[in-house]
């Protein structure tokens, strides 16, 4: 079976609740259920108010993070219960404004990987390499120590929910989107070691986004290519017209 596309907004630390509930309004009126599967990721805060505008639509809500434990004593953290509850199917881990801005280590993102798996969401799991590692030609290196470390162990039940995104951090909110061939080129290369790491079967069945400044003019290209799945969109998913192209740009 064909692999069908998705396409995720991670709207980040943006907006005002009055523009997530426009955003999310608009993105729903756009969407169809012929559309590519179709996600948001509002900030935590705006979870609540945007599921409910979702509601009846087939767009999908998430979350761009959570914390491997269940409760307890974790001071500005969120469960993977907590997202459940807030109606949330996805949740991205392991981002590169997390990885590298905010210090998350493999080990960590593993824990958390499993933690969301386990609970029932849907992982956005986030590699990708930095500017210097491409130049020291270290790409492929990267993202088999990213991918090896971070998808082990994971629950064999609920692979069918995980989601990989290969964001290469030098395109992340820069405007020097990957070419086509680039992003085909990693997106196959992180196939093929899912293939090791998960089983054959989970690789060939495993949607691969792309992410790093798609935009409504790049995203054709870049979905055409075949092991690219779909996108995680920052920047031009916080207008509703151009996210709503990206989505259309993925069929
Ligand atoms: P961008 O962000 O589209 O603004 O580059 C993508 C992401 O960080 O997921």
């Amino acid at each position: 079976m064909p692999r069908k596309k998705l396409v995720a907004g991670n709207w980040k630390m943006n907006t005002t609740l009055a523009e997530a509930r426009a955003l999310a309004a608009a993105v729903a009126a756009g969407t169809t259920p012929a559309s590519a599967d179709v996600a948001v990721c509002p900030p935590f805060p705006w979870l609540l108010p945007v599921a409910e505008v979702l509601r009846g639509s087939v767009v999908a809500l998430g979350a761009q993070n959570c914390h491997p434990q269940k409760s307890g004593a974790y001071t500005g953290e969120v469960s993977t219960g907590m997202l459940l509850e807030a109606g949330c199917k996805y949740v991205i881990v392991g981002h590169s404004e997390r990885r590298h801005g905010l210090g998350e280590t493999d080990p960590f993102l593993n824990e958390k990987a499993k933690a969301a798996l386990s609970a029932g969401l849907h992982v956005i799991f986030c590699v990708g390499e930095l500017l210097a590692e491409r130049e020291a030609n270290q790409t492929e290196a990267v993202l088999d120590r990213q991918a090896t470390q971070g998808l082990r162990d994971l629950p064999a039940d609920r692979l069918g929910n995980l989601v990989v995104a290969y964001e290469p951090v030098w395109a992340i909110g820069t405007g020097k989107v990957a070419t086509p061939e680039q992003a085909q080129d990693a997106h196959a290369f992180i196939r093929k070691k899912v293939g090791v790491i998960l089983g054959e079967n989970v690789a060939r069945s495993l949607p691969i986004l792309y992410g790093g400044s798609v935009t409504a003019d790049s995203a054709a290209g870049l979905f055409d290519r075949p092991d690219v799945d779909g996108g995680l969109v920052g920047g031009a998913s916080l207008k509703a017209d151009s996210f709503l192209k990206i989505i259309q740009a993925a069929g």
